[in-house]
C-alpha cells in the first residue's frame, strides 16, 4: 500500500522503461525474457502510481526506431502488446484506468487498431489515464500534427494548434520523466511535451523498478524548483 500521496504539482509521470535487455543478459537469459518481466513491472508501477494519486502515467513501450531491432525481439514485444490488449479491459476496470495509445497505429493490423480504439472508448470514464506509447516517435508526432493542420487548410499555426493535435492532446504535459537503465537521453520521447518537464535518471534496470524506486523519483521531483522560464 502506498505510503505517500502526490499533490497537484505532480499530475503526469512518464517512464522510459530502459534496461530490459541488460537485465536478462545478466541472468544468462534472452533479451525477450527481460521484456516479458518488464511488462509485469510496467503493470505494477502503473498501479502504484495510481495508488499515490498520480492522474496520468505514460510509458514508452516501442519507438518508431525500435523496428531496427532483431525480428525475434520485435515480435516478442508485439506479442506482449497483443497479450496486454487481450486482458486490458478487465485490468482497466479493476484499476480504474483510462487507456490511451500514443503513436502511429497505421502499422498495426485492422483488428488490433479496432481493439485499441475500443479500449480507449470503453475505459474513458476512468480517472487514471495510462498512455502507452507504441510505434511512437516525438518527431513523427510533431510532423503528424503539422500535416493534420495543413490538411485543415491552416497557413499559420500557434503552439496551441500543435499541442491540440499531438497524440497527447487529452492530457497535461509530463511533470516528471523517469528514465531507468542508466542512460541519460530522451530517445525521441515526448519532445514537444517535455519542454518544462523535470528529468530523473536512475541506474535501476526497468524489471527491477518497484514502489520504492518510484518513491525515490517522486521525492527527487519535490526537491526541484520549477520556474517554467520565470524567476
Ligand atoms: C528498452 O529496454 C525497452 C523496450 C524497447 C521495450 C519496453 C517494453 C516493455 C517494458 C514491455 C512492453 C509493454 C507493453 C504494454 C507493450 P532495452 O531492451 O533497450 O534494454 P537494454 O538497454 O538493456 O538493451
Amino acid at each position: 500500500m502506498a505510503n505517500m500521496q502526490v499533490d497537484e504539482r505532480l499530475q503526469h509521470i512518464a517512464f522510459i522503461m530502459d534496461g530490459n535487455g541488460r537485465w536478462a543478459k545478466k541472468r544468462g537469459m534472452p533479451r525477450e525474457y527481460g521484456h516479458s518481466v518488464g511488462s509485469k513491472t510496467f503493470e505494477r508501477v502503473v498501479r502504484y502510481c495510481g495508488d499515490i494519486g498520480i492522474r496520468t502515467v505514460t510509458v514508452y513501450a516501442f519507438s518508431t526506431e525500435n523496428w531496427k531491432r532483431p525480428e525475434k525481439e520485435v515480435q516478442a514485444i508485439m506479442g506482449i502488446f497483443r497479450e496486454y490488449l487481450a486482458t486490458a479491459l478487465k485490468k482497466a476496470e479493476d484499476y480504474c484506468i483510462h487507456l490511451m495509445f500514443l503513436g502511429d497505429r497505421s502499422v498495426f493490423p485492422e483488428n488490433v487498431r479496432v481493439l485499441m480504439d475500443r479500449l480507449e472508448r470503453e475505459t474513458a470514464h476512468h480517472p487514471l489515464t495510462l498512455n502507452i506509447a507504441i510505434n511512437y516517435g516525438g518527431r513523427d508526432e510533431i510532423v503528424h500534427a503539422v500535416n493534420t493542420l495543413i490538411a485543415q487548410g491552416k497557413t499559420e499555426i500557434t503552439e496551441e494548434d500543435i499541442s491540440a493535435n499531438l497524440y497527447t492532446a487529452h492530457c497535461p504535459p509530463p511533470d516528471l520523466i523517469v528514465r531507468t537503465g542508466a542512460e541519460q537521453r530522451l530517445s525521441n520521447f515526448l519532445l514537444w511535451q517535455a519542454a518544462y518537464a523535470e528529468f530523473y535518471f536512475c541506474d535501476t534496470l526497468w524489471p527491477d523498478m518497484d514502489e520504492e524506486a518510484v518513491d525515490a523519483a517522486v521525492a527527487a521531483f519535490y526537491e526541484r524548483k520549477r520556474r517554467f522560464g520565470g524567476v
